[in-house]
């Protein structure tokens, strides 16, 4: 499956599929039945995109293109291409059941492009942003088409909806709390959010979380910048700046007691530090206990040595990494986003910041209409 989009039209997706997926299930088993996800149109990089061409002639690729303006450059180039490499493969009307575009339902070039080849099209609601956008048809339609359980994904969303909703006293409501916490943060003079992720398989969820906060926040010189640790990864790195750099930090730690994969087409075990004679690695002290159990260990760890660095922070507990968990976790953050939008005073279901890029870029290569403000932009560069 083939994911053609960008910023909120494909974040979500890879963060589910990179949490759940077997990371080497296709080098393992190219039969396998896990269906690889692969995105294009999330960059301008044209060699990532002649590899994924390269990549699609081994395959049988099925396209979801995913825009809801239908006019973001990125996407819509990558669309072109791809659209036309699967012509010359397949013929204009076998490709056409390959593609399937999400967009806006009545307006923009991609719902008229699609009706007029008669792709399958799924509609993106008018109220819904990019960023907030998972749990719509931009988020489950890939997840269904490879073969993910949405419905489980919806239910660990509501789980968190339904909390909110039936709950007398709003202010005890772990969503209201960390809002709370993170403007508290910023309004006592910290810049900076690290989301700490206990496992590098939730890299997409941190990546998505970024896109959610700094979208959303980041307006009249105002919020958080959030950035990411990657545990145990990012102790030997960024580890040092937490702990001993500026002190303007605010960090949020994910732990997860039970980080073996459990959904989809992965597999559920647990490798324990094995007895060694002689000792001579001087690891029998860890004898017997899980990667996950030393893991822990080390967020919990790192946690205390952060604090007493001063670095205030919170902890979300997770209690496995799976479609349900990950569904309350993109409602979560998603109302929490929302309320610390609200409490920053700033509207967090726009970004001027990103249309002015866009702007630029159709000056800049000519876009008809962009013609002065391309001469303008030339001229100063
Ligand atoms: O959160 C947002 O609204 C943005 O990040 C958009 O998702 C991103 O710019 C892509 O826009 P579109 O879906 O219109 O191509």
């Amino acid at each position: 499956v083939v994911v053609i989009g960008i910023g909120g039209s494909y974040a979500g997706t890879k963060a589910v599929d990179d949490a759940i997926a077997h990371k080497y299930q296709g080098w393992i088993d190219q039969a396998s039945a896990q269906i690889p996800i692969v995105y294009a149109g999330h960059n301008l990089s044209e060699s990532e995109l002649v590899e994924l061409i390269d990549l699609m002639d081994a395959k049988q690729p099925l396209v979801n293109i995913i825009s809801k303006s239908g006019t973001t450059t990125e996407p819509s180039v990558a669309f072109r291409v791809i659209r036309r490499y699967l012509e010359q493969r397949f013929g204009v009307e076998q490709s056409a059941r390959r593609i399937v575009a999400t967009t806006d339902k009545d307006k923009g070039v991609l719902r008229s492009l699609a009706e007029e080849q008669g792709y399958k099209t799924f509609p993106i609601p008018a109220d819904i942003g990019g960023r907030f956008s998972v749990l719509s048809c931009v988020g489950l339609i890939p997840l269904a088409l490879a073969g993910y359980d949405i419905k489980l994904l919806l239910e660990g969303a509501d789980g968190v909806f339904e909390s909110i909703r039936s709950a007398d006293d709003l202010s005890q409501e772990p969503v209201v709390q960390y809002a709370a916490a993170r403007i508290a943060a910023f309004e006592s003079g910290k810049a900076v959010e690290v989301l700490a992720i206990p496992e590098p398989r939730l890299i997409g969820v941190l990546e998505w979380w970024k896109q959610l906060f700094g979208e959303s926040e980041g307006k009249d010189g105002k919020g958080l910048v959030p950035t990411g640790l990657v545990f145990t990864t990012d102790l030997h790195s960024l580890g040092q700046m937490v702990q001993d750099g500026v002190r303007n930090l605010f960090e949020t730690v994910i732990t997860c007691k039970n980080a073996t994969k459990t959904g989809g087409a992965s597999v559920e075990r647990s490798i324990k530090v094995p007895h060694l004679s002689g000792n001579c690695d001087q690891l029998n002290y860890l004898e017997g206990r899980s990667i996950s159990e030393i893991n822990m260990a080390a967020i919990k760890a790192s946690q205390l040595a952060h604090f007493d660095g001063g670095v205030p922070g919170v902890e979300l507990n997770i209690a496995t990494v799976d479609l349900h968990t990950l569904g309350a976790l993109f409602a979560f953050f998603e109302v929490s986003c929302a309320i610390g939008g609200v409490l920053l005073k700033v509207n967090p279901f726009d970004q001027p910041g990103v249309e002015e890029y866009k702007k630029n870029l159709f000056g800049l290569m000519g876009k008809p209409g962009y013609e002065e403000l391309g001469g303008s932009i030339r001229s100063r560069l």
